[in-house]
């Protein structure tokens, strides 16, 4: 493979685009900076590459302080107006509408809109030329919830058990009104006229009118994207007596709803055709 020589250049893929702040005469400003990266990993420390006339770099030394705020794609245009203004001449907080707070140090001004926020603490300033290489020890990082990889909070951290109710054939209407409605805006118990009782678990709705009630303990929650995954650990089963047969819940009496998502359908739960665990022994003769 043919190579040719440049001259040589500070080539490093990629470059973060961060808004790095201080407060100069105490008064909060950032700037743009491309050159930056991770420095050490305990303690945790960060290093910034800061022109010697970047009026952030004033503030760095009055403070010996300063963030480090990873701005996300829609912030670009604030991004690029703090690279190309100085703060020496114009407000730029006020121009970006940063909603500026202060963490553990005080004098590190983060930024509210940019997901994660790093204060540091000055503890090596090299001179190297053109510019100052800062390294910082992180001393407060923080991220916006709505960023963190963590299931929507309502259901599991309030109680972290939930119920699986099976309907028969007779609530079908409420099925499918529970599955069109959100239950922010309206009582779906209230309106389904669903008589709730509760198990073990204190805290799992289950509907007596459902002939089967699971009340389940959450085990695993799987964020998937989409969905969360959620598996829970059975701790209440529960049948309507009317539906027992022998003593064991009778698939006839309990009628379930069958879904079918393509056709958008309920159907009622069909025919039995063969008997399992017996109907393949006719194709063991061929093995
Ligand atoms: C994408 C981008 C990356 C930049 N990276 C750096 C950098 O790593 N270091 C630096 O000193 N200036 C960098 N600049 C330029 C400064 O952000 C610019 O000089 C700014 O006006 C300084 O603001 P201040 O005077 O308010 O501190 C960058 C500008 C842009 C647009």
């Amino acid at each position: 493979m043919a190579k040719v020589e440049m001259t040589p250049d500070r080539l490093m893929y990629p470059r973060p685009a961060l808004l790095v702040g201080a407060n100069v005469d105490g008064k909060a400003n950032f700037m743009a900076v491309g050159g930056g990266g991770v420095a050490n990993a305990e303690p945790p420390m960060i290093a910034v590459l800061i022109r010697h006339h970047c009026h952030t770099l004033k503030g760095v030394l009055q403070n010996l302080t300063f963030s480090v705020n990873t701005p996300s794609v829609d912030l670009v245009r604030e991004v690029d107006f703090c690279g190309i203004t100085s703060g020496a001449k114009v407000d730029k907080v006020k121009i970006c509408k940063f909603k500026v707070f202060y963490g553990n140090l005080k004098t590190a001004p983060l930024i509210e809109q940019c997901p994660v926020n790093l204060e540091c603490k000055v503890v090596h300033i090299l001179n190297l030329g053109t510019h100052s290489f800062i390294i910082g020890e992180v001393k407060g990082t923080y991220v916006s919830e709505d960023c963190l990889d963590l299931p929507p909070k309502a259901v599991p951290l309030q109680n972290l058990t939930f119920s699986v109710n099976t309907p028969s054939v007779d609530l079908v209407r409420e099925v499918d009104f529970c599955g069109i409605t959100s239950g922010a805006k309206v009582d779906k118990v209230k309106i389904c006229k669903f008589k709730v009782f509760y198990g073990n678990l204190k805290t799992a709705p289950l509907i007596e009118q459902c002939p089967v009630n699971l009340e389940c303990r959450v085990m695993h929650i799987l964020n998937l994207g989409t969905h969360s995954f959620i598996i829970g650990e059975v701790k209440g089963t529960y049948v309507s007596d009317d539906c027992l047969t022998n003593g064991k819940p009778d698939v006839k009496k309990i009628k379930p709803i069958v879904f079918n998502l393509e056709s958008s359908e309920y159907y009622a739960f069909g025919e039995v055709i063969a008997k399992s665990h017996s109907i393949g022994r006719e194709l063991k003769a061929k093995e």
